[in-house]
């Protein structure tokens, strides 16, 4: 048996496969964010820990005996600082933290940074974060003695060792993303040195072994290894079989992604289309990233005071864009605009405009920014031509049909449902495990497409003019 771990934004997912990859049981806990300031967003490592024990207590139900490997998924580029004895020395700044921005667009005038990284180096990203905690906090940034992405402290806990693996390490501005190797020139430019930086390895390499406490307590054998892992994204491609160029996914979790396998290293730095590795050696991706895709969703649930699922439940079959438009930028916004001081909007209200009509514009908005994202990438020469969805989004058909037709694009769902970064990390603790490559990252069995609507197409069309229009005049407003 193999466990995957996926440290979301919202929650902390764990999934028991066995050796056919059928999955045994599933287990979740929740998680918080908290948002002190205007574009900070935080969270205490200690609830991971709480959450991770939380789903170890409920997957125990099952005898975990025969477990040989826990895989880790996470959400990239958050800043975990610790002390020399590996102390929590602030709560760790999360990917769609921009409060690093003039930090960030200092770094990126230096030309180095996109060179040996391979990415703009965008404010979420972790190393503009250590420049913020230098010029704000320098009593912690003094005492920083390890700088680790979330669910690598997750792996501290579990193992004792400080390790990073490559698709996560790319998220950090600090890899030279095509040598597979930190750089200490860009370590250096942020008064940071190896020493500060995890091991790397590959995300089917073997990390380290469970500690023989934790083992115990939930009754594992005495050999278990804990395997690299992957970047949420790159473990759900893991998740999904997404893996060689022209396989795509779409992940709507709380931030909104589209991936694209590629054959090589395919930097365009010029660009706000991210380039990292994959969690599989010598392989690479590129991916659109959104903040806000469910998290817009549930800002909007949270402002009706309804529940998200029943909000969307109710919408019936796709409808051509009403008058309604909302541009999804609540903390700024990554792919294409790299702003992080943009802000969202919904306009075009009308006396019509019921909570079914303004939910209908959240997810359009949400789509049309994903097809902004799909531009992007087709501008870098990586063209999709039909996706797999991912992530809790992915549960809304009315959703799934949007995105499929303002992208002209199908979209199909796995029959194993949500599971991409989960059951990613669980793949890659087979191959840890037991030596096996990409061939066991298999496309899971389909379900069901959803198919773009022909009839709709044009309205969807006009739907996202209307949204830019939105964008531009929203970028005057900040
Ligand atoms: C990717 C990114 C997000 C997080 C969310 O660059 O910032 O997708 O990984 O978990």
């Amino acid at each position: 048996m193999f466990i995957g771990l996926d440290l979301g934004t919202s929650g902390l997912k764990a999934i028991l496969i066995n050796e056919d990859q059928t999955i045994l049981a599933e287990a979740t806990a929740r998680l918080n964010v908290s948002r002190p300031h205007d574009s900070w967003s935080e969270q205490a490592p200690a609830e991971w820990i709480a959450a991770a024990e939380a789903v170890f207590d409920q997957l125990s139900s099952h005898n975990l005996s025969a477990v040989k490997a826990i895989g880790l998924s996470g959400q990239m580029h958050g800043a975990t600082l610790l002390d020399a004895s590996d102390e929590v020395l602030r709560p760790c700044i999360l990917w769609n933290d921009t409060r690093s921005h003039a930090e960030a667009a200092a770094m990126d005038a230096d030309p180095d940074w996109r060179a040996i990284s391979g990415n703009i180096v965008f404010p979420g990203f972790t190393a503009p974060k250590l420049a913020w905690v230098r010029a704000h906090e320098p009593a912690v940034f003094d005492r920083v003695a390890k700088v680790l992405l979330p669910k690598d402290y997750l792996r501290l806990w579990l193992t004792g060792e400080h390790v990073a693996e490559m698709s996560d390490a790319a998220g950090t501005s600090w890899l030279d993303t095509g040598a597979r190797t930190w750089s200490e020139d860009l370590l250096a430019k942020t008064g940071l040195g190896l020493s500060h930086m995890p091991h790397l390895v590959e995300g089917s390499e073997v990390s380290g072994q469970l500690r023989a406490d934790l083992g115990q307590r939930w009754g594992f054998g005495t050999h278990v290894v804990v395997a690299g892992g992957g970047g949420d994204n790159a473990a759900s491609g893991i998740g999904v079989g997404v893996v060689r160029a022209g396989q795509a996914f779409v992940s709507l979790g709380t931030s909104g992604v589209l991936f694209a396998a590629n054959d090589g290293y395919q930097p365009d730095p010029g660009t706000a289309v991210h380039t990292f590795c994959h969690a599989l050696p010598d392989t690479w991706h590129q991916m659109g990233v959104i903040l806000s895709a469910t998290d817009a969703l549930n800002w909007f649930a949270q402002l009706v005071g309804q529940d998200a699922a029943d909000l969307t439940q109710g919408l019936g079959p796709l409808q051509a864009p009403g008058k309604a438009v909302f541009a999804p930028y609540l903390g700024g916004e990554r792919t294409p605009l790299n702003d992080a001081t943009i802000r969202g909007a919904l306009i075009g209200i009308e006396h019509a405009t019921d909570t079914a009509a303004a939910t209908r514009a959240v997810l359009e908005g949400v789509t049309f920014a994903i097809r902004d994202c799909r531009d992007a990438l087709a501008a870098t020469g990586t063209e999709i031509t039909s996706l797999l969805a991912v992530g809790g989004g992915s549960k809304s058909d009315y959703w799934l049909s949007a995105i499929a037709t303002a992208l002209d694009t199908p979209i199909d769902i796995a029959v194993a449902g949500d599971f991409g970064g989960a059951f990613g990390a669980a793949r890659l603790a087979i191959m840890a495990a037991t030596g096996a490559g990409a061939e066991i990252a298999t496309r899971p069995d389909i379900a069901r497409s959803i198919t773009p609507d022909p009839d709709l197409r044009a309205a969807f069309d006009d739907g996202h003019h209307r949204f830019c229009a939105t964008q531009a005049a929203v970028k005057g407003l900040t």
